[in-house]
């Protein structure tokens, strides 16, 4: 007889800004999921989501991803239960601002092992758990189509999670599974408060609103699109990134686009 397998969605960076914002939208959007499992640090933030979802089965792993144990307590989990992953979100990430020359080495680090070394580990542990149908989507941004200085180890964090994800779209398209890079611009959330990071001006100007970010996420991950780009001010920066001479730009987003230090 077939063994009964509970299909999920598995959300990183659950408890704030675009992962609260999917684990809503998810749960509103795809009703027949048996469980949303939610990751992040903050316990209570997760425990908030739950009592807000009283209509869904929500399953919480309060795991640090910096850590890399957090991953063998996830593997753990995942053996025991053997899921169906409908839908992996990896939204967990950070970024500080300011030269790399003043960036604390912890800093760095943080950064890249949670926005990189994180994203790849849970995808890796998800892929035998997902099916033709599945989709994953992952949180890039719209940094990874330009280096940012001023903002270069998080631009550079993200160019490598557009790559990635890149890959991975081939190699999974013959299983029926599409990977999606959502590449906003900056958005509403307590992103820039946790990375210490005060807009410019003119970032501020084209802030987007979460749940819109997410909305067109989902839906363009629902089509199989391979990048999700929210936003006419980050498509312009897209084109731009494709047509013109990378060192001009460059150049032009250290004056320009660099956001300024608290
Ligand atoms: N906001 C923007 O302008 C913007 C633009 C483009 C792309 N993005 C990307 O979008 C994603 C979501 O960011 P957001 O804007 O929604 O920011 P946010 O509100 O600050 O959310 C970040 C999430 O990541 C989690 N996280 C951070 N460090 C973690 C760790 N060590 N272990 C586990 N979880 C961790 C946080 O949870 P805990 O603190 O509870 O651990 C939080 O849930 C990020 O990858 C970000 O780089 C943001």
């Amino acid at each position: 007889m077939k063994k009964y397998r509970k299909q999920i969605a598995l959300v990183t960076g659950a408890s704030s800004g675009m992962g609260r914002c999917f684990v809503q939208q998810i749960a509103e959007q795809y009703p027949y999921l048996h469980e949303i499992w939610v990751i992040a640090r903050r316990r209570e933030a997760l425990e908030r989501l739950w009592e807000e979802l009283p209509e869904t089965e929500i399953q919480i792993l309060a795991l640090d991803l910096s850590d890399k144990s957090s991953f063998s307590v996830l593997s753990e989990r995942l053996k025991r239960e053997r899921p169906c992953v409908r839908l992996l979100v990896n939204a967990a990430g950070l970024g500080h601002n300011g030269p790399v020359d003043s960036q604390a080495l912890d800093g760095i680090c943080d950064t890249i092992d949670v926005n990189c070394r994180a994203l790849m580990a849970v995808t890796r542990l998800c892929l035998p758990y997902l099916k033709p149908g599945s989709r994953v989507i992952q949180l890039a941004s719209g940094s990874a189509f330009l280096p940012q200085p001023g903002f270069a180890v998080y631009a550079a964090s993200k160019a490598c999670v557009l790559s990635f994800c890149r890959s991975l779209q081939e190699e999974l398209r013959p299983k029926g599974i599409a990977v999606t890079a959502v590449c906003p611009g900056p958005v509403r959330t307590e992103f820039f408060q946790a990375g210490g990071i005060s807009l410019s001006p003119l970032k501020r100007l084209f802030l987007a609103e979460p749940e819109r970010v997410v909305r067109k996420a989902l839906a363009d991950a629902a089509k199989g699109k391979a990048v999700s780009v929210y936003g006419f001010s980050i498509k312009l920066v897209r084109i731009a990134a494709k047509l013109l001479p990378q060192g001009a730009l460059v150049r032009l987003s250290s004056r320009v686009l660099a956001a300024r230090h608290d």
